[in-house]
């Protein structure tokens, strides 16, 4: 069941190498929102030339932010959920993920997230799936349940992001659909009541 109105969803991505594999889940998983009929919107790393963490967004006076940090909160703000797809490296998360994850806080408060993964492997990521559950925790973004690991991404889906199997696209969609329902929920909990804090 999918939700009235269109909701948007901020896909997270984690890889910046130049031979990256994870813009395949990437697109594959934004023409599935869409199909849906929902929003995606793009949160790449590799657009934004974060430095490594020096100040928190938050820490700059108003107005002074790099411009590409500003770009970030506002995007990060528009959306109703967030979509983290992470690749593992050495069983956990990418430097570039968490460089992104940590620049924001508040930004990030109160939007359900879920975990897409993915590896050259037969794990799909799943340790770096755990970790990310502990630091979107900390960050105000309840998790759903399911997470959605890609085993042998090289293989599973096509440069452009077409689907290479026979259940990606029906697990894409079941897990877009329950995050989906928690990101309604908190929606209209927000428009009822407003935010906890
Ligand atoms: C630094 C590094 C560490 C890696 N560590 C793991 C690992 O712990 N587990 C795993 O399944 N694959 C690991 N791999 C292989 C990745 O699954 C594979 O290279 C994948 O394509 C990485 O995502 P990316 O291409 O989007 O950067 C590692 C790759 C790199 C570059």
């Amino acid at each position: 069941m999918s939700s009235s109105e269109p909701l948007t969803f901020l896909l997270a991505l984690g890889s910046v190498r130049s031979d990256r594999q994870g813009g395949r889940l990437a697109e594959l998983l934004s023409r599935r929102i869409e199909a849906l009929g929902h929003r995606p919107a793009l949160a790449d790393p590799r657009d934004f030339e974060l430095p490594l963490l020096d100040r928190m967004y938050k820490e700059y006076a108003p107005g002074s932010a790099p411009p590409a940090m500003v770009r970030l909160a506002d995007l990060i703000r528009t959306a109703d959920g967030v979509v983290v797809v992470s690749a593992e490296y050495n069983h956990g998360i990418p430097a570039a993920l968490k460089n992104l994850l940590d620049h924001f806080l508040e930004e990030w408060f109160h939007r359900p997230a879920a975990i897409a993964t993915y590896s050259a492997g037969r794990f799909g990521g799943v340790r770096a799936a755990m970790q990310l559950r502990m630091t979107l925790a900390e960050l105000g973004m309840p998790t759903i349940s399911s997470l959605l690991p890609v085993p042998e991404i090289g293989k599973a889906i096509a440069e452009d992001g077409t689907d290479q199997t026979e259940w990606l696209t029906g697990a894409a969609d079941k897990f877009l659909t329950e995050l989906a329902w928690w990101a309604e929920a908190a929606r209209r909990q927000k428009a009822a009541v407003g935010e906890p804090y």
